[in-house]
């Protein structure tokens, strides 16, 4: 089997769903997301030209909010920021992340804490069902956007599982 359907059958008998879905062609997205950085108004900008294309999984999962994540070499705390996201984690809302610019690197674990890491980048599509234990690390590049969905407003918390684990990084 290739090694990525192996990956998808990890993840979703965890429940995890991995999709691709090409990045919408609307007009000035791509100038956009080509910037490092974005700021607030630009931020929305990107929230508003692919939100549409997301409408189904909102009313399908109640996700009532959404939000652009940017991260780059220069980003403010990113070094911090990493930290909190590559040790094991749950949550209690579902996790979702569209993968708009750059990549990143998922560990996914199951019950028994085996992992399976993979990278992501742009178009991938991932929900994280609420209580899958995961974390998360940028690639050497160090840079990434991700339309991310809650269903609700309340502050994004993770819940640490303690569990011993090596550094998060891509094997080949
Ligand atoms: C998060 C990801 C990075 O919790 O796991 O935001
Ligand atoms: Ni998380």
């Amino acid at each position: 089997m290739h090694p990525h359907q192996t990956d998808h059958a990890f993840v979703s008998a965890l429940g995890v769903q991995w999709l691709h879905r090409p990045v919408p062609d609307q007009p000035g997205l791509a100038a956009l997301l080509a910037h490092e950085a974005l700021d607030a108004d630009q931020q929305a900008a990107v929230v508003q030209a692919v939100g549409a294309s997301v409408a189904a999984e909102c009313a399908a999962h109640g996700y009532h909010r959404m939000d652009l994540v940017v991260l780059h070499p220069a980003t403010a705390g990113l070094q911090a920021a990493l930290q909190r996201f590559d040790q094991p984690h749950t949550h209690a809302d579902d996790e979702v992340r569209y993968i708009l610019d750059g990549e990143g690197i998922f560990g996914f674990l199951d019950a028994q804490g085996q992992e399976r890491v993979v990278t992501v980048r742009a178009g991938d599509y991932l929900r994280v069902p609420a209580g899958v234990e995961h974390r998360f690390t940028l690639t050497a590049a160090r840079r990434i956007k991700a339309l991310r969905l809650f269903t609700d407003t309340a502050g994004w918390a993770a819940h640490y599982t303690q569990r011993p684990v090596g550094a998060l990084e891509m094997k080949e």
